[in-house]
């Protein structure tokens, strides 16, 4: 059986005691409403991780991810955070190729994969994200380009290490926009990647894999969008930001 998950990624939000404040109250509230068998993922800016880390280690309940990590293990790159250090802080998880990273730092998709080996070197679980443009979305394009995204990086992905990732699809149009995919959309597309891992890794590797959908999820659609049979969970923007909305979404998963 594969995993649900809801992830929150707060890109460059909050400050440190913001972020604590916002991590309490998340894991209070989980506490009320246990979500056992949904994994719940937080992955704050670079410069919270370590206290965050130490007040999960201490509660439990919700895991640690990061929002990026550097391809190499070290060296001469200022200002950029290895996969080392990361797994050595207590992080677990680490988003890869969002699209803000392909799109204002010129992520390529030969460089998501390095990113994501480098995490499952160290026994990360790399969460690769993978979208189309609105402009492919209204050509008709989509399928094929997140298929040569995939082919260019996930499926590149040493296949003893394959059951490690985590897939998010995350229509670029629909990042911050308000205008989610809709129920039916985000479902074509989970099908297709899915079918796409059963060609190159087998069907159990396919079935285990989750495949989360990302783009203005909130408490309001989130039902709609998880009762999807290929929805395994969400990576959850904006929404991720404010504790009881979080924890709606992750209910929402937990009812399905
Ligand atoms: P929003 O939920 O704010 O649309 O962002 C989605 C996202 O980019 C998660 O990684």
């Amino acid at each position: 059986m594969r995993k649900k998950i809801v992830a929150g990624n707060w890109k460059m939000n909050n400050t440190l005691q913001e972020g604590l404040a916002l991590t309490f109250r998340i894991i209070d509230l989980l506490k009320e409403n246990p979500a056992d068998h949904v994994k719940v993922i937080i992955a704050p800016p670079f410069t919270s991780l370590h206290p965050i880390c130490e007040l999960i280690n201490k509660e439990g309940v919700i895991h640690l991810g990061a929002q990026d990590c550097h391809q190499e293990k070290s060296g001469a790159f200022t200002g950029e955070v290895s996969s080392d250090m990361l797994f050595d802080l207590g992080v677990k998880y680490v988003i890869i190729g969002h699209s803000e990273r392909r799109q204002y730092f010129n992520e390529t998709d030969a460089l998501v994969l390095a990113k994501a080996e480098a995490a499952l070197d160290v026994g990360l679980r790399p969460i690769m994200c993978f979208g189309e443009t609105l402009e492919q979305r209204n050509s008709g394009k989509h399928l094929d380009a997140v298929k040569s995204r995939l082919e260019n990086s996930l499926l590149k992905i040493n296949p003893t290490e394959i059951a490690h990732v985590v897939i998010a699809y995350e229509p670029v149009w629909a990042i911050g926009t308000g205008e989610n995919a809709t129920p039916q959309q985000a479902q074509e597309m989970h099908a297709f990647i899915r079918t796409l891992v059963a060609e190159k890794f087998g069907k159990d590797v396919a079935n285990d894999i989750s495949i989360l959908y990302g783009g203005s999820c909130n408490a309001k659609n989130a039902n709609d969008i998880f009762s999807q049979p290929d929805i395994d969970g969400g990576l959850i923007g904006g929404a991720s930001l404010k504790a009881e909305e979080f924890v709606a979404i992750v209910k929402a998963v937990y009812s399905i």
